[in-house]
């Protein structure tokens, strides 16, 4: 892979943009960036992470290997027109918008490959968790690219194109029903007198302490949940409130409207 260019310069542009070049998986010269006017921006990325802008001068597509699209769903159909004109037919994409299918992107590119991928705001500190899908035309060489990338932001899991809605519903909007948990347990404590300070920091390592359970022990949360709830201790008691308030039920038609959500959206893109 010898040049990529990012058509779009926002923050998920710039979260894959450092990742990479941190990472060192690409030399910061074979990253090209575009957007749609802010300049400034283009060159406050140039002075940053050292990379290549492409302003006006959009001839840099010509040999791009790779285009990466990140501008907002409603800006990708005229990007897509702008930029096709000087695509070779072996340029690859991978698209990091949200909701819009590979079929869009191929009929707006043409045929080509094409990986969609789906990253969650963790990105900007390199934690994703991104799902990613890819057609046909991806072969194995572009497959191991297209994933180093995703990697240099975090966690890769490949999915069918059609998961990709249950993936949005669960990684992609995951982080917010993660912080909707640590504003309910942080008011819960301050109402019990804990300061905000104490609560927040205990939040942030309990919530980090049990991710770390899971994935270094690898063992079944429900097996970890067992081991920390003693018969009539204060564990069950907070369980049973959380029973009481179908907190399972709650969770699983919290995951079923996104989902439900992600195909409406991707229905009208
Ligand atoms: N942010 C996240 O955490 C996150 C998570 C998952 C997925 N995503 C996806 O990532 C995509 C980008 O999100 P973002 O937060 O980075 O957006 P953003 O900060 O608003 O950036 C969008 C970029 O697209 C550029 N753009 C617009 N029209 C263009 C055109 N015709 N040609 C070239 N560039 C164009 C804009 O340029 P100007 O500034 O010059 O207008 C801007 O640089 C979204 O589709 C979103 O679904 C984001």
């Amino acid at each position: 892979m010898k040049k990529i260019v990012f058509i779009g310069a926002g923050s998920m542009a710039e979260a894959v943009i450092a990742g990479i070049v941190k990472q060192g998986v690409i030399e910061p010269q074979q990253v090209y960036v575009m957007n749609k006017s802010d300049d400034e921006r283009l060159i406050s990325l140039q002075n940053k992470y050292g990379i290549s802008i492409v302003c006006k001068n959009k001839e840099a597509l010509k040999t791009a290997d790779l285009v990466v699209l990140a501008t907002k769903p409603k800006d990708i159909h005229q990007a897509m027109s702008d930029i096709r004109p000087l695509l070779t037919t072996q340029a690859a994409v991978l698209s990091v918008i949200a909701g819009v299918s590979i079929e869009t992107i191929e009929n707006g590119l043409g045929t080509r490959p094409v990986a969609r991928s789906m990253p969650n705001t963790s990105a900007t500190i390199g934690k994703s968790a991104t799902g990613v899908a890819m057609n046909n035309a991806v072969d194995e060489t572009l497959r191991k690219h297209v994933l180093g990338l995703l990697e240099a932001i975090g966690l890769v899991k490949e999915v069918e194109e059609d998961d990709l809605h249950a993936v949005t519903a669960l990684s992609g909007s995951g982080p917010a029903y993660v912080y909707y948990l640590a504003e309910a347990l942080e008011e819960a404590a301050i109402a019990k007198g804990i300061s905000k300070d104490v609560a927040r920091s205990l939040i942030i390592q309990t919530l980090e302490g049990a991710a770390a359970m899971m994935k270094e022990t690898g063992t079944e949360p429900a097996e970890l949940r067992k081991n920390v709830t003693s018969p009539n201790g204060t564990t069950e008691a907070g369980l049973k409130a959380l029973e009481g308030r179908l907190f399972k039920e709650a969770i699983g038609e919290c995951i079923d409207k996104a989902t439900a959500r992600s195909r409406e959206l991707g229905a009208q893109s």
